[in-house]
């Protein structure tokens, strides 16, 4: 049996991330938003999906209102592929269309639904169109089409904050692109407008304003502001879908895709976060319990940057919001145990952060806002944000990040549009082997899918077939006979064609490492049976297995197809897990 009490500290951290504890339900209220409306554009029915009523627009109250010579068409999409409302029809026209949304005063959320499919008497080519809403360009000569392409998608969600004043309007217009050629046409498949808290992105009139990095001034968001969201993240946690989201129907990205290198995850599932700092609702608890970090070597993390590479549009203001929480008990525990500088676009954000001292303690979230400008107006290229953590010297020197969210602010002319990305842009050359950059064509790809078809991840989970194998060999005893070394190392299985392949995660020779067939595994383990369970984490259950008749005894964690983490997850575990050389356990993966 494992000892608890003689465990190291960094093992004591792997239990804690590892032998996860199911998700309590959260004891949040989820925020009621004072407007909720959901437009499905060209459709007469009214649709319930994911327990939310879409309503159809034909003879809305909302519009649209239209000359009555040029009257829009609504339309079903002539392929359906796996498309659901609000993306199987759409309203098109070849002259401006303009829907009214009377609305309560406040800040809200718009989030405009594309499919950009073959309709009906439309050459698909020509969707080249203008989006307004009140006195905001939200989009000017846009190519649904293009942008889809670009992000390697069939659907996507542009989502908007807007502020509407006291007895005002929400009128949104599309509007074909005059002079792009003959014929384009506008078109939209579905509107959304979810009220937020006052002041959730926005300065309050009394606030101290956010931190411009690079400056010495301090920048007041105001409601005069439209924002464009560009990314928001679930650090370490996957995606959270915007039924999951706590009442506003945010969609948290699972930020995977857009590292650099993976580093380390923490998973704590069942603490409710201490809202003493931060408003409850400025993300949903889930947000707080997962983080990455560099790991539990300190060495080596003093020689690296945990890395988020985005790519944004040039010559626009950003808000850059990060998301903190210390929420490992009995490990962070005072100030000065976890500290570092944060760096944005390459430049000096914020040095010696610590978390535990901004919130006053453990399991109370907090969040820096920072303003950065980046790239020049007259470039039209892909803009690489970098938003960098490094530790400073601490008791761990770590770093730790749960959540972030970029958003675009409106230039000086109330404008959010940048020009259509027409030829891909190839991705500028990884600075080093193991930086990976996010395209514009492949990076959004996953995401938007799940929150489109959502079983994107169940699928990969199936279809990779990838093991690790994580031994520890009790070496030959040297010397006074007390010492041990570790090996580790995994493989990546490759399905269809048996191959393994190794990858950057391992470290070591191939040699040094033992490969398990699953038969192996399956005798180890009884066939996993029920009564060798000897925990259950987000990945599936974690078994007792004895090796060598007996000689050794593992613990063999187990990808369930159906758990909730997905194989990326399971895949970042096991690197994070190859970089925990001390373990005492021996560990075996499989996922099936
Ligand atoms: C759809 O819902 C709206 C309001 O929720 C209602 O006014 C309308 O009659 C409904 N339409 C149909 C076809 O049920
Ligand atoms: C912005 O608008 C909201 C509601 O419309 C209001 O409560 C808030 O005080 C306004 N903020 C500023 C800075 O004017
Ligand atoms: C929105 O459109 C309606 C109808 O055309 C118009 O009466 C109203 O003034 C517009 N509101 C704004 C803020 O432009
Ligand atoms: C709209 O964008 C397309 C594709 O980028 C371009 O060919 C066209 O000239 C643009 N039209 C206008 C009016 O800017
Ligand atoms: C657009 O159509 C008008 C009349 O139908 C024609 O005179 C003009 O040459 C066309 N323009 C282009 C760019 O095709
Ligand atoms: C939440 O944190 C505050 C300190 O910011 C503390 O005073 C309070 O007791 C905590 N609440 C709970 C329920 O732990
Ligand atoms: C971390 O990022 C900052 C800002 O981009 C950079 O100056 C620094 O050299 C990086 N450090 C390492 C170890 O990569
Ligand atoms: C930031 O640093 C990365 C890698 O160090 C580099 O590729 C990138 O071009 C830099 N960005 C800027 C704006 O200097
Ligand atoms: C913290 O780290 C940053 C970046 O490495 C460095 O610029 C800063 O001087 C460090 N501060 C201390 C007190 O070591
Ligand atoms: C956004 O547009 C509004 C209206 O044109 C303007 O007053 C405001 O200053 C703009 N915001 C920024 C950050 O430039
Ligand atoms: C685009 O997505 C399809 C499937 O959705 C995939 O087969 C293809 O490889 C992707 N292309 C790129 C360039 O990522």
């Amino acid at each position: 049996m494992i000892n608890l009490s003689s465990l190291k500290p960094t093992l004591f951290l792997f239990f804690l991330f590892s032998l996860f504890l199911h998700l309590a339900t959260a004891s949040n209220a989820p925020y009621q938003p004072s407007d909720l409306i959901l437009l499905d554009c060209g459709s007469s029915e009214n649709t319930t999906v994911d327990r939310r009523q879409w309503t159809g627009d034909l003879e809305s109250k909302f519009g649209p209102l239209e000359p009555s010579y040029k009257k829009s068409v609504y339309s079903t999409a002539l392929i359906q592929g796996d498309s659901q409302v609000p993306y199987t029809t759409a309203r098109l026209s070849g002259s401006p269309f303009t829907y009214t949304f009377p609305v309560t005063a406040g800040q809200k959320f718009v989030r405009l639904y594309f499919y950009p499919a073959r309709y009906q008497g439309f050459d698909r080519s020509k969707d080249f169109f203008d989006v307004k809403a009140g006195p905001y360009t939200l989009l000017r000569n846009f190519s649904a089409t293009f942008y889809a392409r670009g992000w390697n998608t069939s659907t996507f969600i542009k989502e908007y904050c807007i502020n509407v004043e006291k007895d005002q309007q929400l009128n949104i217009t599309f509007a074909p692109s005059v002079g792009s050629s003959n014929g384009s046409y506008a078109f939209i498949n579905g509107i959304e407008i979810v009220s937020m808290p006052t002041n959730l992105y926005y300065t309050p009139p009394a606030g101290l304003g956010l931190n411009y990095v690079g400056q010495k001034w301090r920048f007041y968001l105001r409601n005069d502001t439209a924002l464009e969201k560009m990314y928001r993240f679930n650090v370490g946690g996957g995606a959270i879908l915007p039924v999951k989201d706590n009442g506003m129907f945010r969609l948290w990205e699972d930020d995977i895709h857009f590292l650099a290198w993976a580093g380390v995850v923490y998973r704590e599932l069942n603490f409710s976060p201490n809202y003493s700092k931060i408003s409850r609702y400025t993300a949903p608890d889930d947000i707080y319990r997962t983080a990455r970090s560099l790991g539990p070597k300190k060495t080596y993390n003093l020689l690296r940057n945990l890395t988020w590479v985005v790519s944004v549009d040039q010559g626009f203001m950003y808000l850059i919001r990060l998301h903190f929480c210390e929420f490992l008990e009995h490990v962070i525990t005072r100030v000065n145990d976890r500290r570092f500088s944060i760096f944005i676009d390459n430049q000096t954000a914020q040095l010696d952060f610590d978390v535990f001292e901004s919130s006053g303690g453990i399991r109370i979230p907090i969040y820096n806002d920072y303003m950065i400008v980046v790239g020049s107006k007259e470039e039209t290229d892909d803009y690489y944000l970098y938003i960098s953590l490094h530790p400073n010297a601490s008791y761990y020197d770590d770093v730790i990040l749960n959540g972030m969210e970029v958003f675009k602010l409106n230039d000086s002319e109330g404008s959010l549009a940048f020009p259509n990305y027409v030829p891909p842009a190839p991705a500028p050359e990884p600075a080093s082997p193991q930086l990976w950059l996010p395209t514009k064509k492949s990076s959004n790809k996953k995401t938007l899918l799940i929150a489109v078809g959502g079983s994107v991840m169940g699928l990969l989970t199936i279809l990779s077939l990838f093991w690790y194998i994580y031994i520890r060999q009790q070496r030959k005893r040297k010397h006074n006979g007390s010492y041990h070394k570790s090996l580790s190392c995994w493989r990546w299985l490759n399905p269809s064609t048996g191959l393994s392949s190794r990858t950057k995660a391992s470290s070591l020779p191939k040699e040094l490492c033992r490969h398990f067939s699953l038969v192996d595994i399956k005798a180890a383990t009884n066939n996993f049976h029920e009564s060798l369970v000897i925990g259950v984490g987000g990945f599936g259950n974690v078994y007792r297995g004895d090796l060598d008749d007996g000689a050794m005894v593992v613990a063999v964690k187990r990808l369930n197809p159906e758990s909730s983490q997905g194989a990326q997850e399971f895949k970042t575990e096991i690197e994070m897990l190859s970089q925990l050389r001390d373990t005492v356990c021996p560990q075996v993966h499989v996922s099936q």
